[in-house]
């Protein structure tokens, strides 16, 4: 299998559309015809990152990039940004408003989610500037 990649746009505030990349993702990964527990993995990851997007950025992009031996998915935005990386890691940690809570996100799970999905989980993120988020999973043979 060669290398293969897709970028997926994700609005800000865009609810109508949210999950969208997530589930092209998923289907991407069916049609590969990959193991159900990494697609799994995957999905959750790209999940969660999507809808932090939607809900505290200003928008970006979830990438996937898969090789024959990892699927890597990256989330980059262009802001606001996160100061306190450590705080926003938290388990139950969230800045969601009450509107947003409402709708069922804001548990404050995404982020400790996604690193649990992931082998390697890497947060980079600059106040002003934007967050990127890379998760990478590794494969097994048969995956
Ligand atoms: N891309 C981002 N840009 C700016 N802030 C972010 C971003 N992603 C996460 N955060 C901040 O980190 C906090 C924790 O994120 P996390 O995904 O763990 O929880 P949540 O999105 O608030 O709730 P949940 O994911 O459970 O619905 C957010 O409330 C927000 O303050
Ligand atoms: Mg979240």
């Amino acid at each position: 299998m060669g290398n293969i990649s897709y970028e997926f746009p994700v609005e800000k505030d865009d609810f109508e559309r949210a999950g969208e990349a997530s589930s092209k993702i998923k289907k991407i990964l069916r049609q590969l015809g990959m193991d159900s527990g990494i697609i799994r993995r995957v999905a959750i990851g790209a999940y969660e990152a999507e809808m932090n997007l939607v809900i505290h950025s200003l928008g970006g992009t979830i990438r996937i990039d898969i090789d024959p031996k990892s699927i890597i998915i990256t989330a980059e935005d262009k802001g606001p940004g996160i100061h306190d990386i450590n705080l926003a890691m938290k388990e139950g940690y969230s800045t969601a408003t009450e509107k947003i809570r409402e709708m069922g996100f804001g548990a404050g799970m995404g982020l400790p989610n996604m690193k649990r999905c992931s082998d390697i989980f890497e947060i980079q993120s600059i106040v002003g500037k934007g967050t990127k988020i890379v998760m990478k999973m590794n494969l097994k043979d048969g995956d």
